[in-house]
């Protein structure tokens, strides 16, 4: 069986403004509850969407670049259909030429136009944070807003070193949340920054502001977070470099106001929505299934290493890259998980993949112990509460201990409860994963955040023979 995946969600759309303009004042929807309940193996083979964090950037450098940049493999998400908004709204010519094929034809480093509309970021931090740090070194001045979810986010930690660089920040409400109105800088300055925590949108914000800026801007990071931002600007023809900083940091360096040229860009599946089929495979009794072109990117990889030291058998063959990403097949079986201890400077390579993995804990036998997991709390949601209390109305035994979570698996979940989605796509679908497995069904609320990053979530997992009624 092969599923492939229609262009976004149920609606077939064949033109960018469609994709674009349906996003525009969306009138609040009534939530779509789900259930899953515990169906019959599952098999088949799948490609995901289009990596996440690649598709919010190959917009964001196209839009930054001379000529035209061509991808392939975008995710037609709602979080990162908000970024082509955006780049469009900031003088980039963004078009869609196919099927998750887009074009873009930037304006230059430092070439963003004065937008003539707030920018909507919708859900997304990721696109709203790497925005900022590109307008910031931009002389014009732009509103960033959200929707709930963004707008109870903290922003400071993107707006500080942005500050620095010379731009200005108004009308930030408590502490720098949404809406919010920044002044780019006339003359950024190249500065060198430590980030606070590990967080690849803080050092992608001050890179991307650090192109507009004269001389050497300088990253550190005590633990090293993804590097899709560096890769993409060394293909967009960039000079970076980076260095070792201590045993798991990194030190990265930028040579400011290069001529960022238009190029190709190939999206690899994303391996944070791989994850969702992958564990399925792995706690539904008897599945075998196949996941097509997931990136392998080292820095994304935490929960694959993290689920075979538990017993899975995931296999990986047909390796290759593009544009300096690894991608690989992985084929996934059933298996029988054991608890383990995952260590915290494993959390940046596998920060969004917590939720699902607390799911396959439930279902291994012993103690699984996750450590250092205080980002989770500033997520699209407190995501440690909420996988918390997804596993406890499930019957799952869980703790939270400072900022560490701690799942005693038996070996199997009782299910039977109302997951509560807090607006966070991942919780919804790591709810529906455990669901396929459990004793009983287990319902969520509202699966209309999947949308986000994964339109084809529902449909792709019925394709693999997942009951979702
Ligand atoms: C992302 C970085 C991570 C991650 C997010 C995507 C990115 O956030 O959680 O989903 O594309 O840079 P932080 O940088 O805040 O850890």
């Amino acid at each position: 069986m092969c599923y492939e995946p229609a262009a976004q969600g149920n609606t077939i759309l064949t033109h960018s403004d469609h994709l674009a303009d349906h996003l525009v004042d969306r009138p609040a929807a009534e939530p779509t509850p789900l259930e899953a309940r515990k169906g019959a193996s599952l098999a088949g083979r799948v490609r995901v969407p289009g990596d996440k964090s690649i598709s919010h950037r190959a917009l964001i450098l196209g839009a930054l670049a001379v000529g035209e940049t061509r991808i392939s493999g975008l995710l037609e998400g709602e979080d990162v259909l908000n970024t082509a908004k955006a780049m469009r709204a900031l003088g980039a010519r963004v078009e869609r030429t196919g099927e998750f094929a887009w074009s873009v034809r930037g304006v230059g480093v430092s070439g963003f136009a004065q937008p003539e509309a707030p920018l909507d970021f919708g859900n997304s931090g990721t696109g709203c944070r790497l925005v900022m740090g590109a307008v910031a070194g931009c002389p014009i001045v732009a509103t960033f807003d959200g929707d709930a979810s963004l707008r109870s986010r903290p922003m400071r930690r993107v707006l500080d070193p942005l500050e620095l660089v010379g731009a200005r920040v108004s009308d930030s409400k408590d502490g720098g949340r949404l809406p919010l109105t920044l002044a780019g800088a006339r003359d950024p300055l190249p500065i060198l920054y430590r980030t606070p925590v590990a967080s690849a949108q803080i050092k992608s914000a001050v890179l991307l502001a650090g192109l507009s800026a004269p001389g050497i801007t300088t990253v550190i990071e005590t633990e090293a977070s993804r590097d899709h931002t560096e890769l993409m600007l060394k293909h967009f023809g960039a000079t970076i470099v980076t260095q070792k900083e201590g045993s798991h940091g990194r030190r990265i360096s930028l040579t400011g106001q290069p001529e960022l040229r238009g190029a190709e860009v190939v999206v690899p599946a994303d391996p944070s929505s791989a994850a969702f089929p992958l564990v399925a495979a792995l706690i539904v009794a008897g599945s075998d299934i196949v996941l097509s072109d997931v990136m392998t990117n080292p820095l994304r990889t935490g929960l694959f290493t993290t689920l075979r030291e538990m017993g899975a058998s995931i296999e990986q063959s047909d390796t290759r890259g593009d544009a300096g990403e690894p991608m690989a097949q992985l084929r996934v079986r059933a298996s029988k998980l054991h608890g383990v201890e995952v260590p915290p400077e494993r959390a940046p390579s596998m920060i969004d993949e917590y939720l699902v993995l607390a799911v396959a804990a439930a279902f291994a036998e012993g103690t699984t112990i996750m450590r250092g997991l205080q980002e989770l709390r500033v997520k699209e949601s407190d995501r440690l509460e909420a996988t918390a209390t997804m596993l406890r109305v499930n019957g799952v035994e869980v703790e939270i201990v400072g900022n560490d979570m701690i799942v005693k698996g038996r070996g199997h979940v009782p299910g039977g409860g109302l997951v509560a989605t807090h607006m966070d796509h991942r919780i919804a679908m790591s709810a529906l994963v455990m669901g396929t497995a459990s004793d009983r069904p287990v319902k969520v609320d509202d699966t209309a955040f999947i949308a986000t990053s994964f339109p084809d979530f529902i449909p792709m997992m019925r394709s693999l023979g997942a009951e979702f009624v």
